[in-house]
C-alpha cells in the first residue's frame, strides 16, 4: 500500500484531545479528516485547471457519482473569489470525464459522494477528499438543534483533556441538552462515535468493505452494555432536560444517564461526584441578562462548595468577570475555541469534607 498523508482539522485547543484516536470509527474529538490528493504550485486558474487534470479521477469518481468541491483560500491574490475557483477544478475533474467516458459525474452540494477540499495558501495548491462529508461532531443522535448546545466533538475533546478516568462518577449540574453526559457515556462504554453514522467513503471506489466490516464488528464487540458508576445531569429549563434525555436514548446510553429538572443552587446529585463538567452561560450575545447571568455562576458556586468535596471541576468559561463568582482559584486554565467563542477549561480542586 502507498504511503498516504491525512489532515485532520478539531477546534483550537482540542490537539492533543484527537492525537492518538486517529479513525473516522473512533475519533471523537475531531471535525475532519481530509485525505491528501494534491500539493502543487499554481500561479493562476489555469494552472489550477492543469493540475487537477494531472490527477486520474477514474481512481476516485465514476461518471455516475456525484460530487462537490469547495475552496478555502488565503495571500492568493490571482485567486480572489472562492466560488470560481472551486467551479475551475470541478471543470478539470468533469472535463476528463466526459473526454474519457462521454459522461460526467454531476454536483451534488449537499451529500456529495466525493467531497472534495482545495486549499490555496499563497501558490501553494492542496486538495483533499473529505473522508466524512458532514462534519464528524454530528453523531447523529441530536433530534432538534438547540439553543447554544456544546458542539459533541468539543464536549468530547474537553473531557479527555479534562483527564476523566472513564470510570469515576460524573456529573454536570447546567448539563443543557445533555452533551458532555452523552459524550462521557459514549466514552466509558467504549461506544465508538462513528457507529451512530454513515461516511462518504463507504460508498468510494477504492473502498474496502470487508475490512471496514471487520472494523464495525469489532467495534461493536466493544460496547459495555452497563457502567459500574452513575452519570447524572440537571438543568433548570425542563425543555432542555426532555432534548437530552431523548439524544441520549438516540445515542444508545439512555439507560445510563440519569436527568433531572432541577437549578444547581439546590440539586442533590444521586450519589457523591468525583468529576464536575459544566458549561454555563456565559452571556455571548449582547444585551443577555448579566443579573441572571451573574446568578447562575452564584448557583454553580454554591453547588461545587456545597455538594462536591473531595471532586474535581471543570468548568467551560467564555467570561473571565463571571468566573470570579464562583468563589473559587482555578488550578489549570487551558485555552480552547468554543465555536467563534475563546474560552478557557478551567479546572478547580475542591477540599475534601474534613479538611473544611
Ligand atoms: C450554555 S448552556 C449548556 C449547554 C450544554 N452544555 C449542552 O450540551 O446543551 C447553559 C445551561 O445552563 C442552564 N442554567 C443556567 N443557570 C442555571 C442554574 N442556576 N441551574 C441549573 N441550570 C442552569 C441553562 O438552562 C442552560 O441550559
Amino acid at each position: 500500500m502507498t504511503e498516504r498523508d491525512y489532515y485532520v482539522s478539531c477546534g483550537r485547543g482540542l490537539e492533543p484531545a484527537v492525537v492518538g484516536e486517529l479513525a473516522c470509527l473512533w475519533l471523537r474529538s475531531a471535525i475532519r479528516v481530509q485525505e491528501q490528493l494534491l500539493d502543487a504550485q499554481v500561479h493562476d486558474a489555469t494552472d489550477l485547471y492543469d493540475a487537477v487534470s494531472e490527477i486520474d479521477w477514474d481512481l476516485y469518481l465514476t461518471p455516475d457519482q456525484t460530487l462537490a468541491v469547495t475552496a478555502a483560500i488565503r495571500d492568493a491574490p490571482e485567486f480572489t473569489h472562492s466560488g470560481y475557483t472551486a467551479l475551475r477544478a470541478k471543470d478539470a475533474i468533469v472535463d476528463q470525464q466526459r473526454a474519457r467516458h462521454g459522461r460526467r459525474s454531476s454536483v451534488d452540494t449537499q451529500m456529495p459522494d466525493l467531497p472534495l477540499k482545495l486549499v490555496l495558501r499563497g501558490d501553494r495548491l492542496l486538495l483533499y477528499r473529505d473522508l466524512a462529508g458532514v462534519s464528524l461532531h454530528k453523531r447523529g443522535y441530536r433530534p432538534v438543534q438547540v439553543k447554544s448546545p456544546l458542539n459533541e466533538a468539543t464536549a468530547a475533546g474537553l473531557l479527555l483533556r479534562s483527564g476523566w478516568d472513564k470510570a469515576s462518577p460524573l456529573v454536570d449540574p447546567m448539563c443543557g441538552s445533555g452533551t458532555f453526559l452523552i459524550e462521557a457515556a459514549l466514552m466509558a462504554c467504549d461506544y465508538a462515535p462513528g457507529l451512530l453514522r454513515t461516511f462518504p467513503f463507504e460508498f468510494w471506489i477504492d473502498f474496502d468493505a470487508d475490512i471496514w466490516d471487520a472494523l464495525l464488528d469489532a467495534a461493536r464487540a466493544r460496547v459495555k452494555p452497563k457502567l459500574g458508576f452513575q452519570l447524572a445531569g440537571a438543568d433548570r429549563h425542563p425543555g432542555a432536560i426532555s432534548i437530552a434525555k431523548e439524544s441520549a436514548q438516540l445515542a444508545r446510553v439512555g439507560e445510563l444517564v440519569s436527568f433531572h429538572v432541577e437549578g444547581a443552587a439546590t440539586w442533590e446529585p444521586p450519589m457523591h461526584p468525583a468529576f464536575v463538567v459544566t458549561n454555563p452561560p456565559y452571556g455571548e450575545r449582547l444585551g443577555d441578562d448579566e443579573e441572571d447571568l451573574e446568578s447562575s455562576w452564584h448557583d454553580l458556586g454554591t453547588f461545587l462548595h456545597e455538594r462536591c468535596a473531595g471532586a474535581e471541576a471543570w468548568v467551560l468559561s467564555g467570561n473571565r468577570e463571571v468566573t470570579r463568582l464562583l468563589r473559587l482559584r482555578a488550578s489549570a486554565r487551558v485555552p480552547v475555541m468554543n465555536g467563534p467563542i475563546e474560552c478557557r477549561w478551567l479546572r478547580y480542586e475542591l477540599r475534601p469534607r474534613d479538611a473544611e
